[in-house]
Formats: C-alpha cells, sequence, structure tokens
C-alpha cells in the first residue's frame, strides 16, 4: 500500500508549464498504480466547441483517466481571457466558492491522491480581496511551485515563495520547467541559485521540449526528471 498526498500545483506566472506538468506527474503516477484525481477549480479562456469547456481540464481528465465529471474537475469556468476576477466583473456574477469547496472535498475522499491545478500565479484575483493564495489556503494542501528558468524568474520566485510564508502555505518544492542546457547564464544558474535563496527542494528540471505536443511525450521526460518517490512513499 502506498501512503500519499494532495497537493495544489501553482506556478510563478500563466503560461510557465502548470498543465503539463500536472497531467504529466498525474498520468506517471496513475502508471504506479496511485489513484490519482485532478481538478481545474477555475478555468477561464475561450471554451472548446466539444467536450469540456477548459482545454487544461480536458488534459488533465485524459492524464489521469478518472471518471469523473466536468463538473466535478472544472466547477467554474469563465468564458472570457481574463483573470477570475475580471471575468465576474465581465460577465457580472460571484465565483461560487462553496461549490468549489464541496466539489474539492468530494473528489479529495473519492480519490488515493488528488492534483489541484491553480490559475495564474498565488496573487491573480478571483475576488477583490480573495486571491489563489485564499484557495490554496482554505483547500489545507501544501503547494508545488512551477517556475521557469530563464531570466526573470528569480523574482518571480522569490515573490511566489515569500507569499506562501505569509499566508501560511506549506511548500513541497520547485519544479523548473522550460530548462535549455544551451540556454545563457541566467538560465544556467537559476537551478542554484533558486535553491540557495529560498531553500526549497527542486523537485525535478523539465527540459525545453521543442516538438512537445502530445502528453505521452511529457509524460516520459517528467518520469526521467522527477523523482515520483518523493511523492509516494510505502507504508509499513
Ligand atoms: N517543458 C516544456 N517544453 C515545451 N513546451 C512546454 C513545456 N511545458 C509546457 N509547455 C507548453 O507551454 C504552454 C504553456 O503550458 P501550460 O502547461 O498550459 O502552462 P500553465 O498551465 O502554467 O498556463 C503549453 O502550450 C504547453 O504545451
Ligand atoms: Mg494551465
Amino acid at each position: 500500500m502506498f501512503a500519499v498526498k494532495s497537493y495544489f500545483v501553482t506556478g510563478t506566472d500563466t503560461g510557465v508549464g502548470k498543465t503539463a506538468i500536472t497531467a504529466a506527474l498525474a498520468a506517471s503516477l496513475r502508471k504506479r498504480g496511485i489513484d490519482v484525481g485532478v481538478m481545474k477549480p477555475i478555468a477561464s479562456g475561450t471554451p472548446n466547441k466539444t467536450g469540456f469547456k477548459s482545454s487544461d481540464a480536458v488534459l488533465l481528465h485524459e492524464a489521469a483517466k478518472v471518471n469523473d465529471t466536468e463538473d466535478m474537475i472544472n466547477p467554474v469556468f469563465l468564458p472570457v481571457p481574463t483573470s477570475p476576477y475580471d471575468a465576474t466583473k465581465i460577465l457580472n456574477l460571484e465565483i461560487d466558492m462553496k461549490t468549489i469547496s464541496e466539489r474539492f472535498q468530494h473528489l479529495l475522499k473519492a480519490h488515493q491522491m488528488l492534483l489541484v491545478e491553480g490559475i495564474g500565479g498565488v496573487m491573480t484575483p478571483i475576488a477583490r480581496n480573495f486571491f489563489v493564495a485564499d484557495m490554496i489556503k482554505a483547500m489545507g494542501l501544501e503547494t508545488i511551485i512551477v517556475t521557469r528558468s530563464t531570466l526573470g524568474t528569480l523574482n518571480h520566485t522569490m515573490m511566489t515563495f515569500r507569499m506562501c510564508k505569509e499566508y501560511g502555505i506549506a511548500v513541497k518544492g520547485m519544479i523548473i520547467n522550460y530548462f535549455d542546457e544551451k540556454g545563457g547564464l541566467a538560465e544556467k544558474n537559476a537551478p542554484s541559485t533558486l535553491y540557495e535563496i529560498t531553500g526549497l527542494p527542486i523537485l525535478g528540471i523539465i527540459p525545453f521540449v521543442k516538438d512537445y505536443q502530445k502528453l505521452d511525450t511529457l509524460t516520459s521526460i517528467v518520469e526521467k526528471s522527477i523523482d515520483l518517490n518523493l511523492f509516494i512513499s510505502e507504508r509499513s
């Protein structure tokens, strides 16, 4: 029997690879026999014409091979490409955090382990005075920070790390994405400097995959780059 925990996957920005890495992690853990559930509580953007409206939820659902419905995996979809708070202003609605919490609790009980993908970064507003960090705190999950390795990442990662500290959010570690071995000095130094100044464990360094299109490609790279045992421990 395995002992596993659930995690909230956040990032230093939008587009850092939260979905790609959460999906690849879910697929890898599923291959190891873990019943991993996935959730994208709030998504925004142009809806897909068929299937789940959120492309992130589609990928997560496909990766985890779960039977959960769209309502469970992605309770809130905002059909405008903005932050959740801006979307509520444009669409004149309020995000129903109670429903999100109920669906989250349901998925948490239904699976051995749950991976929840955030939206944007920790200070992305959901309401005027309610941020992604507040949602993480309410869920009581440990978080994983996905970050880039290119110039600017020290600033973004430090800000994310400091906000987690201020909110009292436990951070399991960082996953450094888009690492280019042939990159410049900033890129070469990023992993060691990020570790030095945050003290956060580096859970994995994922290379930039030139022709990355399919989930299988990133899954096999994630399996090579992240020690899955960091997420699984044998129950004695
Ligand atoms: N390591 C990588 N190499 C190449 N492309 C990647 C990598 N990680 C993510 N991507 C691509 O970058 C884009 C943004 O990633 P995504 O996971 O959607 O970010 P986020 O969820 O943080 O917004 C996607 O098109 C994704 O396929
Ligand atoms: Mg995403």
